[in-house]
């Protein structure tokens, strides 16, 4: 049986071409045993008509918050209690940008504004579109809220251009949605408190300059959500990103490694799990300069010194029961004995991947890792999102933590 049996799932479908698709999309929702509402924002009227998505959806279509015949004034809020997921397909560029700053200008925002369950978009549009630093910024931002996306393909466009921006296969947007039913519906880290540290450190070489990584963060934040999301009460210590503020979750923020390694320290012993994501700089400058080092002096010769290891501070630390996750980066994979790094930090697993990888690339959303636990087992699950890399981390998490290691 498909986890979209009998539940309530919301279609928004927004002005695209690619609204032609939401019609099979409804289909296959339908076939799986979904109960659907579709809203349609009025320029997908254009593309695709409401009389379609009713016959599909076997009910009337949500188009007006202010119907002239039927008006319901809390309507959106009866639906939104109704619903498990919503799934907007395809998003465009518009709808991305109105959800991303909480506007509730139509039916479908307001909808969307009311709903608590798990919303997940399928973007689409031109290539020029999808790579504007405006909608990659929105996009990030509803990440970090927790908003799932089933990313668009490359191909063929309808502007007869060839790139990013196809909007997933429905069957691609069902599979997606049959998972996150799957995870949403667990939460099997209630009670647990989860140290997540993310992102690169900074270490001054005076007051102005800093030696740092491409770190981007995102992988340390898609785990600290996804943990939040199943329950866990979750501590992000994170070095400098661009990343906003994840919902619901104790952020700490820190510059250097040492005041990370002091963050991670006063916070350890009352956690259930570590997970140590950043891409903590290895080396210091052993002297910082009290001013800036001046360009007429020549290039000044740096002393460095190493910095503290947060993990294996932990390690050494961790009390039974609790449960320390590293993660290990190489771009030489014949440099990488996991095992290892695994035993001398006294980790219960280690998350191995190589940021020179096809599709693994710094500041990437996929991540192509390796899993490898204490009896050197080792788990390959592909390129992921790093959303859903993010749970098959915390699928071993909690098995570790219900005693199945
Ligand atoms: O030993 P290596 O740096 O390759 O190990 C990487 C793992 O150790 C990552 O999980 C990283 O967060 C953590 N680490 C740490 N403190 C350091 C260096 C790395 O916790 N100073």
């Amino acid at each position: 049986m498909s986890s979209l049996t009998g539940r309530h799932i919301l279609l928004g479908i927004t002005g695209g071409i690619a609204a032609y698709k939401s019609a099979y999309l409804c289909r296959r929702l339908k076939d799986k045993g979904a109960d659907v509402w579709v809203s349609m924002t009025k320029n997908a009227t254009h593309f695709i008509t409401p009389l379609t998505m009713e016959t599909l959806s076997e009910r009337e279509v949500l188009l007006e918050m202010f119907p002239a015949t039927r008006y319901v004034g809390t309507r959106h809020i009866d639906i939104s209690d109704w619903t498990e997921l919503s799934i907007v397909a395809p998003a465009t560029a518009n709808f991305i940008g109105r959800y991303a700053n909480g506007l509730a200008d139509d039916m479908l925002t307001t909808l969307l504004i009311s709903v608590t369950s798990p919303v997940m978009l399928a973007p689409a549009m031109n290539t020029d579109m999808y790579n504007h630093p405006a909608v990659q910024e929105n996009l990030q931002r509803l990440r970090a809220r927790g908003v799932h996306m089933v990313d668009p393909t490359s191909g063929l466009l309808a502007c007869h251009t060839v790139g990013v921006g196809r909007m997933a296969e429905p069957e691609t947007i069902v599979a997606a949605a049959e998972l996150l039913l799957e995870q949403s519906g667990r939460h099997d880290l209630t009670g647990k408190t989860i140290l997540v540290t993310a992102g690169p450190t900074q270490e001054a070489i005076d007051p102005v300059r800093v030696i740092t990584n491409r770190s981007s963060g995102k992988m340390g934040y898609a785990i600290a959500t996804a943990a939040q999301q199943r329950g866990a009460h979750v501590i992000l210590i994170s070095g400098p990103t661009m990343l906003p503020a994840p919902a619901g979750i104790e952020l700490v923020n820190v510059t250097s490694a040492q005041e990370m390694f002091n963050a991670a320290m006063a916070r350890f012993d009352t956690c259930s799990a570590a997970i140590g994501v950043a891409a903590v700089s290895d080396w210091r400058v052993a002297k910082p300069g009290l001013h800036k080092l001046a360009k007429a002096d020549g290039p000044p010769e740096l002393h460095l010194e190493p910095t503290p290891d947060i993990l294996a501070g932990m390690g050494a630390r961790k009390r039974p029961g609790q449960i320390i996750i590293g993660f290990a980066l190489e771009t030489d994979p014949a440099r990488l004995d996991s095992v290892t790094k695994l035993r001398a930090k006294n980790l219960d697993l280690l998350v191995a991947n190589n940021p020179t990888a096809p599709g693994s690339e710094f500041g990437s959303d996929h991540n192509d890792a390796l899993l490898i636990d204490r009896e050197g087992h080792v788990d390959r699950p592909g390129l992921l999102t790093k959303q859903d890399l993010a749970h098959r981390i915390l699928d071993r998490l909690a098995s570790f933590t219900n005693g199945s290691k």
